[in-house]
């Protein structure tokens, strides 16, 4: 249990975003959403999108091609496949990094049906070449198919059957501007909230038969980062808990024992946020400490610091990246149960603290 075995991949980390395996998946798909309006949270896509789908149906066309932008685990692949349903329509499901070339995403364009919606996880990870062919594609329902090599080749234009293409992203950014302006409609995921996460984990926690009450769910809502897919697993680790622990029903206490149990603090920090705050705060004053400083002092690689452990701290409003360093919030003292000295560098210039170390919380 030295410090080393804290350098696995973010996808075995129980407060990842992302999918941890192939069983979490099977898992995630029974606890699926599949109607718009079980769906829960993201309020103003559901209603956008039900616009733009339910219209589509009234007029009896195809809808605007959709773009979901969203962390991971936030509900693009179940949304995606709400979409189909609604519409009543087949679904493709393929991916960009499936797609090398253009003759691979030919091959999928000309045996859509009609209606068919295709669903492009991953969009910002098309190869380039298909890339400019989907945009004719989206446009116009047609692909220009190359035939041969060099000075004999020729384009031998295909029509294509009216689809919808609905395009997953973690990284919008990415993309490049003419793809994202051909969809019609973009749909911007955010973290969830709290209370969105308690209704989650309710309605995950009815299909999974398991018997949990209203603040075991709160708390386990809180400590999933405003990310579903966290939810989800966390209530797989409490339930576990308290079959074999307590019985059977998670109640407040056994949901906190057993995130005691798995390192998940009160706002979803792991072990590793805690490692790099915690020797930020101790070893370094709050800083400013450079990023591999910081990396060597939790036995960590910089890397892992800055992509996995940061982000959400600096979410949380517990660290802040500034040009000089690293530097802890005033937040972070007081999540750690420490008092910030009074000479904290920068925090008081940086974050108008008043009078740091009076203790006045
Ligand atoms: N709004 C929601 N209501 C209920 N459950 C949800 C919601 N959003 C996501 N989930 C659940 O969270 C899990 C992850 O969702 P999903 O696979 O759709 O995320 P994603 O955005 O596609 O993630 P990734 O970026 O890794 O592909 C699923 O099991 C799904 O049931
Ligand atoms: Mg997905």
């Amino acid at each position: 249990m030295s410090g080393h075995d804290d350098g696995r991949g973010a996808e075995e980390r129980l407060v990842s975003g992302d999918a941890a395996s192939p069983e979490e998946e099977v898992i995630e798909a029974a606890l699926r959403p599949k109607q718009l309006d079980d769906f829960i949270g993201q309020d103003r896509v559901r209603e956008q999108l039900s616009l733009v789908l339910h219209s589509a149906l009234r007029r009896g066309r195809t809808p605007d091609h959709v773009l979901l932008s969203g962390g991971p685990g936030l509900g693009k692949t179940t949304l995606a496949m709400i979409i189909a349903a609604e519409l009543g329509r087949p679904l493709r499901i393929s991916s960009g990094p499936a797609i090398e070339r253009a003759g691979d995403l030919a091959a999928i364009l000309s045996t859509l049906s009609e209606g068919e919606v295709l669903f492009l996880d991953e969009i910002h990870r098309m190869a380039r070449p298909a890339e400019e062919m989907l945009y004719m594609a989206m446009e116009d329902f047609r692909v220009d198919v190359v035939v041969g090599k060099g000075p004999g080749a020729t384009a031998i234009p295909l029509d294509i059957a009216p689809f919808t293409l609905v395009g997953a992203t973690t990284r919008a950014g990415m993309l490049p501007g003419p793809l994202r302006d051909r969809f019609g409609f973009v749909a911007h995921m955010d973290f969830y909230g709290p209370a969105e996460l308690e209704v989650i984990v309710q309605r995950s926690a009815r299909l999974l038969d398991v018997r949990i009450d209203d603040d075991a769910a709160a708390e386990v809502a809180g400590r999933s980062r405003g990310t579903p897919r966290i939810a989800n697993r966390l209530l797989r680790r409490v339930r576990d808990f308290a079959e074999v622990r307590t019985g059977g029903e998670v109640t407040r206490d056994s949901a906190r024992a057993a995130l005691k149990l798995y390192e998940v603090d009160e706002r979803g920090l792991d072990r590793l946020d805690r490692a790099v705050l915690g020797s930020l705060l101790r070893k370094f004053g709050g800083g400013p400490v450079g990023l591999s400083t910081l990396a060597v002092s939790v036995g960590e690689e910089p890397e892992t610091v800055e992509v996995v452990a940061e982000p959400f701290l600096v979410r949380q409003g517990l660290l802040a990246r500034t040009p000089r360093g690293r530097i802890a919030t005033p937040a972070a003292w007081a999540h750690l149960g420490l008092t910030a000295p009074p000479t904290a560098p920068l925090a008081g210039a940086l974050f108008d603290l008043d009078e740091p170390g009076t203790g006045t919380d």
